[in-house]
């Protein structure tokens, strides 16, 4: 069994964990939209306007922060003005990059600015670079964003929408470096500034706009990018062209020709995974460190734009559809994720999972008028206090807690803590598949009150919710934690994820 002291100082306050690193990303992909978020107005399944409402109340207990849209690769294929208008005259198109099925384009710009609304979640447009104009990206801004008169506001209200919209996120580009345009670096770069330029911040909308970035660790897009990305002498645009710059990085348990399967894996596969998610600290440091070269005030933001895990689809569904079943091990890798996250927090603003409906690491699966939530909602549920938080370091001293996989060694521990109004919130994760974990969090510099934890685990890793069985990995209640002097002691099962609480005193 692994024994480890978790040393936090409550009085070290870290950077701030930006509410956005618990973002999320819905694509015109499989049935993401189409049956996911959207049924339209005539379904007998509970909708506003189209909207389906449970997914809508599910994904406000998470406390949403905003939601990417509409790619991904469908991004660089959609014209916007396809998506405005009344739904039955809007012009279809094909959608070559998900399954070749034909696209209606019910759900456009206002249907994806309601569902923003129901959710209380921020926007994030991802504008085409791929196959659109420059002319056509700014005129959505303008269609979006600005109030009074001008060509793009009357349209706008033309199609029922008197008031202009609150936009800050703003994607210019997705991959361009592959489905967005294969481009080079430095050609990807160029665009980027001429389309950042033209993307206009209409009275006082402020866009946040962010350059398509690098694939895993390509530190050299990032580094092409920093160096364009001072606007010396333009007055009338931003200092820096772009506020943010996104990464992508996909979890899996071997090359992309053998990605696995997302239930039916053993345990070489399960280290494998843990492995690759936790690649993302590499990453992450790898891209800061350059950032760091050029924004030495870490004004520019990261944003992990897509991330999350990739398996191979569920057995007789659509391969361009991305459909998977969703385990604990994927709940451990988003947990793992998310105490990387926090580590990176003062240079990392946003991150989005792929995707959150029906999707690769999907929040929640639906099935006719059926929706399970996945093990990894529940992550985010449980994770959700760390949103815009103050971070707390962690010092982790372990032992027996690795495991040698090929030949790397897998640390099989991971945490990360945080405080905000009071109250220290602590994740622990034991990835390991077989023991458990004594873990004392000794707590410095402060004092608290009685904690209380909460646990997500179950009798194998592959353990899933369906339609059938929705409860299968559940949170529960915790209860095996003693603290006495500041210090708090618990034995992490073997494939757990733990959440404790507790109140500054
Ligand atoms: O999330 C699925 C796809 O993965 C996205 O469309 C694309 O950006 C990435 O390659």
């Amino acid at each position: 069994m692994a024994n480890a002291i978790a040393i936090i100082n409550l009085d070290i306050e870290g950077p701030k964990i930006s509410r956005h690193l618990y973002g999320h990303f819905a694509e015109h992909l499989g049935r993401c939209i189409y049956g996911g978020f959207w049924v339209g107005e005539g379904s007998t399944i509970p909708n506003e306007g189209g909207i389906r409402l449970d997914v809508v109340e599910a994904l406000r207990a998470l406390n949403i922060p905003n939601l990417r849209w509409p790619g991904g690769c469908f991004a660089d294929e959609y014209h916007w003005k396809d998506g405005i208008g009344p739904r039955d005259e809007r012009p279809r198109m094909v959608n070559t990059h998900w399954g070749n099925v034909e696209e209606n384009n019910h759900f456009g710009t206002h249907e994806f600015m309601a569902l923003c609304e129901l959710l209380g979640a921020e926007p994030y447009i991802s504008g085409n670079v791929g196959s659109g104009t420059v002319q056509e990206m700014s005129e959505w801004v303008e269609y979006l964003t600005r109030d009074g008169d001008s060509p793009m506001a009357r349209l706008r209200r033309a199609n029922g929408r008197d008031e202009p919209w609150r936009v800050k996120f703003w994607g210019i580009g997705n991959e361009t470096w592959g489905c967005g345009g294969n481009m080079r670096a430095q050609y990807s770069a160029d665009l980027a500034r001429q389309y950042a330029t033209y993307c206009r911040d209409h009275g006082d909308n402020k866009l946040y706009r962010i350059a398509s970035g690098a694939s895993d660790d390509d530190y050299k897009w990032t580094e092409t990018l920093m160096q364009q990305i001072n606007c010396f002498g333009c007055e009338a645009t931003p200092r820096t062209f772009f506020q943010g710059i996104s990464v992508h990085h996909y979890t899996m348990a071997g090359p992309w020709e053998a990605k696995g399967s997302a239930t039916d894996f053993d345990t070489d596969d399960y280290y494998r995974t843990m492995l690759s998610a936790r690649e993302i600290d590499r990453i992450l440091t790898g891209h800061s460190t350059v950032m760091d070269i050029y924004d030495r005030g870490r004004q520019v933001g990261l944003v992990l734009d897509e991330w999350g895990t990739w398996w191979d689809v569920e057995p007789g569904t659509n391969p361009g559809f991305l459909f998977q079943q969703n385990s604990l091990r994927d709940a451990l890798v988003a947990g793992t994720h998310f105490d990387i996250f926090h580590k990176h927090a003062d240079r990392l603003y946003m991150a989005n999972i792929a995707q959150t409906v029906n999707v690769l690491q999907a929040m929640v699966l639906t099935d006719g008028d059926a929706l399970v939530l996945t093990p990894t909602y529940h992550v985010f549920e449980m994770n959700k206090g760390h949103q815009d938080a103050t971070s707390l370091g962690v010092h982790l001293r372990a032992e027996g807690a690795r495991r040698q996989v090929g030949d790397a060694e897998l640390d099989t521990l991971s945490a990360s803590a945080s405080v905000k109004d009071g109250t220290v919130l602590i994740s622990l994760s034991n990835l390991d598949a077989e023991e458990s974990a004594e873990v004392t969090l000794d707590l410095r510099g402060g004092s608290v009150g009685e904690a209380t934890a909460r646990i997500l685990t179950a009798d194998r890793l592959q353990d899933h919710n369906t339609a059938q069985a929705p409860e299968t990995v559940r949170p529960r209640a915790f209860d095996d934690l003693k603290v006495t002097d500041g210090r708090v002691a618990l034995t992490l099962p073997p494939h757990s994820f733990v959440t404790v609480r507790a109140p500054l005193a």
